[in-house]
């Protein structure tokens, strides 16, 4: 039920296919991946990253032993911003974490570069990039490793789960010692692990769940187009979707509320609540503002303005292939009132 069972080997099968990477390794969450992918490249001393995030990415990189330093997000997609990367890093760096948020694609080029100029591992937090494409090569080729978060809320889940992608097919040993108390055999335990199977249930429900993947992404294909017709010309009311030349996730639905709009992000939210239709503020709090990290020198809101503006404006839209026209209809009607007064 639980050591890498049929069910586990015929889901990574599927997932070396579906997400077109030779090396695929899977977890128990997408979490516990993170954490042992940093365990696994041996890191020390300082990651840089991004403060746009959901609290597991920085979190993974305090339990790994390691100092987040934050750097800014580019205000357009919401991820790190290479000129800021580049800016942090010391003598004492030895990775990047970016995040793929709401699974716009990170500037993959730039922030490679950067890697290969400081001799820097290159993670990626792609839990919201399940099935992205950047003209046409698969996301979690880039970078040494990338994390898929398989939770329920995601377009691709196993209820609770996650998967790594990584270039490099030696550190299949490590990951699997990691995840698996550092068990060698029977006589040696080889090194400090912990417990990140995923179970059998959990790879039996992806299996089922990978079955509707594609009607799924269909509909809210639809759903999406129908929020961006509406919403064309709403002052002050942005959809932010990838760029030309991009395979979407289709996770999330971030509309951006500018300066432009009567009624701030706030106002907007309350007012789908009180019409219990269920919109999100991600990501809000920052992580570098959570009592964990506030303290850090890079957590200082003025070298922040960006993640600092941006996390005051997105609201995520409802999203699922159930969503009816009228539905989508009735989240709009909020907003286009909301922007006039
Ligand atoms: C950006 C990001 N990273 C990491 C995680 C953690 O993934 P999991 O819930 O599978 O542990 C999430 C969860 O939604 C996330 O949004």
């Amino acid at each position: 039920m639980t050591n890498g069972g049929k069910q586990n080997s015929d889901l990574v099968e599927v997932l070396r296919t579906r997400l077109r990477c030779a090396n695929v390794a899977t977890f128990n969450n997408g979490t516990t991946a993170l954490l042992l992918a940093l365990r696994a490249l041996r890191l020390r001393g300082e990651v840089v990253t991004t403060p746009f995030t959901f609290p597991a990415t920085t979190h993974a990189i305090d339990w790994a032993g390691l100092t987040p330093v934050f750097a800014d997000i580019d205000a357009r997609t919401g991820c790190l911003d290479p000129a800021a990367v580049e800016a942090a890093v010391t003598k004492d760096t030895s990775a990047i974490l970016a995040v793929h948020v709401f699974g716009i694609p990170c500037d993959v080029e730039a922030l490679g570069a950067i890697a290969k100029k400081h001799g820097l591992k290159l993670i990626y937090d792609a839990a919201h990039a399940f099935g992205v494409e950047v003209g046409g090569r698969a996301i979690g080729s880039y970078g040494d490793i990338s994390m898929f978060s398989l939770h329920a809320t995601k377009l691709f889940h196993t209820a609770e789960g996650g998967a790594l992608t990584f270039r490099d097919a030696s550190l299949a040993k490590d990951l699997h010692l990691l995840h698996n108390f550092g068990i060698a055999d029977e006589d040696h335990v080889a090194m400090s692990g912990i417990n990140g199977k995923m179970n059998e249930l959990q790879a039996a429900l992806g299996l089922c769940v990978m079955e509707v993947l594609d009607e799924e992404y269909a509909k809210r294909a639809t759903v999406v187009k129908r929020y961006r017709d509406q919403l064309r010309n709403v002052p002050g009311v942005e959809c932010m979707l990838p760029g030309p030349g991009v395979r979407p996730s289709m996770q999330y639905m971030p509309v951006r509320i500018g300066p432009e709009s009567h009624s701030d992000r706030d106002a907007m939210f309350n007012g789908m609540r009180q019409q219990n239709i269920m919109s999100r503020r991600y990501f809000r709090p920052l992580c570098s503002s959570i009592e964990p990290y506030a303290h850090l020198p890079s957590a200082a809101p003025q070298g922040l303005p960006n993640a600092v503006g941006l996390e005051k404006e997105i609201l995520c839209l409802p999203l699922h292939g159930g969503l009816k026209d009228e539905d989508v209809d009735r989240v709009c009607e909020v907003l286009v009132a909301g922007s006039a007064k």
